[in-house]
């Protein structure tokens, strides 16, 4: 049979396309390589680092409590016993809600009729997926439309190897054996802070080395740097503007440590470790001992056995972004492409929305995604979120911006759960007031800032977040606040604005 609409990898774009466009009534399948669906944000990425990242946060939490200087939960008045680790019990546990997700995908399938297919798909012609079984059996595919919506895996340095001498990439930071005594990381993007915050709380000591001068670059950098210095303070080395030059294995480690003191393997199960060289702008030399190296420098489109050369589809020179027009139709009539595999950020939730606007486009609506509002957001604790334009970036623009902020210590439900590190700053249009862009640290800014982005969507004021009521006492009011503060009346806080 010929289907109306054929996906090729099972990811957030690519399901969400499958399962929007059965709802719409077109026939419907899923070509996926591996045994789970979800791709790289189900099985090795958004959902396993999250399990991780709330386990390890538990964990750093009780282990302050007992340490000189921890006072935590002892400030709850919880008094914790002897405390201890249990890694393999919190990786199963990871995994189970890996399982349950990846399944979930599998059942919606099902549920909306979805056909799916086992196997390696590549594009052999117009309208025609090769799909290679993992017995090598062979069999092709006919679809009046084919979605390309196979990801990207981790970028790599050059210089280094992968998956030896303890270099890791994410995929296997998600699942190491031991906590490492010294983990270096190479990127102080997402990758690197969420990681590095997990091993650095079950234990290791971790230092993330930056390219650029800020961490998170492209962040707004009174955010960025907020967010460094509340991660310096929870233990994390953090140095930028450091280029690293190489290696050299460093023999037995002597560093290597469980986090219960007690001498073990590496984390990937060797004993030695590495000696990284790194040179900042001055051309000061560094030598770091590690016996884990996480690279996180990036990620790169996924398009390797596809048959995109072969066909003549277009990619863009130096990103190997596949090229799509408005409609994501890749150069080859009836072949599109979305998600990681094309132009902009690298998110889930935008593949997803390309998926719901890709199916609607080939069922004859009107999809579209609003390139303007995807928000951001880095869950390390406290959490990093954003939408829309950096103050940075409009100085750049030339746009006349108001600002507002507002700290987390003067809101009374980030005061009772002790975490009040942080801010939220919000930018808007100085002549219409319209936000132009929202900017958080602090607890839950995941969370919080969906009602940035749906102000922002709906083209709203500052003065419209302001006049909203928010419930109290919660973490939000701190987003009404920011709002008010725009134009120099937040209640809590003292000081009319300048200008
Ligand atoms: P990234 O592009 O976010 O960050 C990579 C960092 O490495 C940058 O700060 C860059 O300046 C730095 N870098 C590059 N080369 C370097 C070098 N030679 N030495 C030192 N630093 C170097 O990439 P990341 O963190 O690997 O994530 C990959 C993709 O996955 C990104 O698009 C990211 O947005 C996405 N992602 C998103 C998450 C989230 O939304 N929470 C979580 C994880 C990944």
């Amino acid at each position: 049979m010929e289907y109306d609409f054929l996906v090729i990898g099972s990811g957030p774009g690519g399901y969400v396309a499958a399962i929007r466009a059965a709802q719409l009534g077109l026939s419907t399948a899923v070509v996926e390589k591996n045994e789970r669906f979800g791709g790289t944000c189900l099985n090795i990425g958004c959902i396993p680092s999250k399990a991780l990242l709330d386990s390890s946060e538990l964990y750093a939490r009780l282990r302050a409590s007992g340490e000189a200087g921890g006072q935590d939960l002892e400030s709850h008045g919880i008094v914790v016993g002897k405390l201890d680790l249990n890694l393999k019990t919190m990786m199963v546990r990871k995994q189970k809600v890996v399982e349950r997700l990846t399944s979930g995908v599998g059942q919606l399938f099902k549920g909306n009729g979805v056909q799916t297919f086992n196997g390696v798909g590549r594009l052999v012609a117009t309208g025609k997926v090769e799909v290679t079984g993992t017995e090598g059996k062979r069999q092709t595919l006919e679809a009046r439309n084919i979605v390309l919506a196979t990801g990207s895996v981790p970028a790599d340095l050059p210089i280094f190897p992968t998956g030896k001498d303890g270099f890791l990439t994410s995929t296997e930071a998600l699942s190491l054996k031991r906590v490492p005594a010294r983990m270096v990381v190479i990127g102080a993007g997402a990758i690197g802070l969420e990681l590095g915050s997990v091993w650095a709380r079950l234990g290791a000591e971790v230092t993330v080395i930056e390219l650029l001068d800020q961490i998170l670059p492209g962040m707004d950098s009174e955010i960025s740097r907020r967010a460094r210095s509340i991660l310096a303070k929870q233990g994390l080395e953090i140095v930028t503007g450091v280029r690293v030059l190489g290696y050299e294995k460093a023999g037995k480690s002597a560093s290597e440590k469980s986090t219960t003191g007690k001498a073990s393997k590496s984390a990937t199960g060797r004993t030695g470790g590495v000696i990284l060289t790194a040179e900042d702008k001055d051309g000061n030399k560094q030598r770091l001992p590690a016996d884990a190296v996480l690279v996180a420098v990036g990620r790169r489109p996924y398009t390797e056995g596809l048959g995109l050369a072969e066909l003549g589809v277009k990619i863009q020179e130096g990103s190997g972004r596949v090229v799509v027009d408005e409609q994501y139709q890749t150069s080859l009539a009836g072949v599109y492409a979305i998600g990681d595999l094309i132009p902009g950020p690298m998110l889930a939730h935008k593949a997803e929305e390309e998926g719901i606007a890709v199916a609607e486009i080939l069922a004859g609506m009107p999809g579209e995604v609003n390139y303007d509002t995807i928000p951001s957001v880095v869950y390390t604790w406290p959490e990093v979120a954003s939408v829309g334009k950096s103050e940075e970036q409009l100085k750049q623009e030339g746009v006349a911006y108001n600002k507002g902020s507002f700290p987390f210590r003067a809101n009374g439900r980030a005061l009772s759960m002790a975490s009040e590190d942080g801010l939220v700053k919000i930018l808007a249009d100085r002549s219409s007031d319209r936000v132009l862009g929202v900017h958080i640290v602090g607890p839950w800014a995941s969370d919080l800032i969906a009602e940035a982005v749906t102000v922002m969507e709906f083209g709203g004021s500052a003065e419209d977040i302001a006049r909203t009521v928010h419930a109290h006492p919660t973490l939000s009011e701190a987003l009404r606040e920011a709002a008010l503060a725009v134009d120099g009346r937040a209640i809590h806080v003292l000081g009319r604005k300048k200008d």
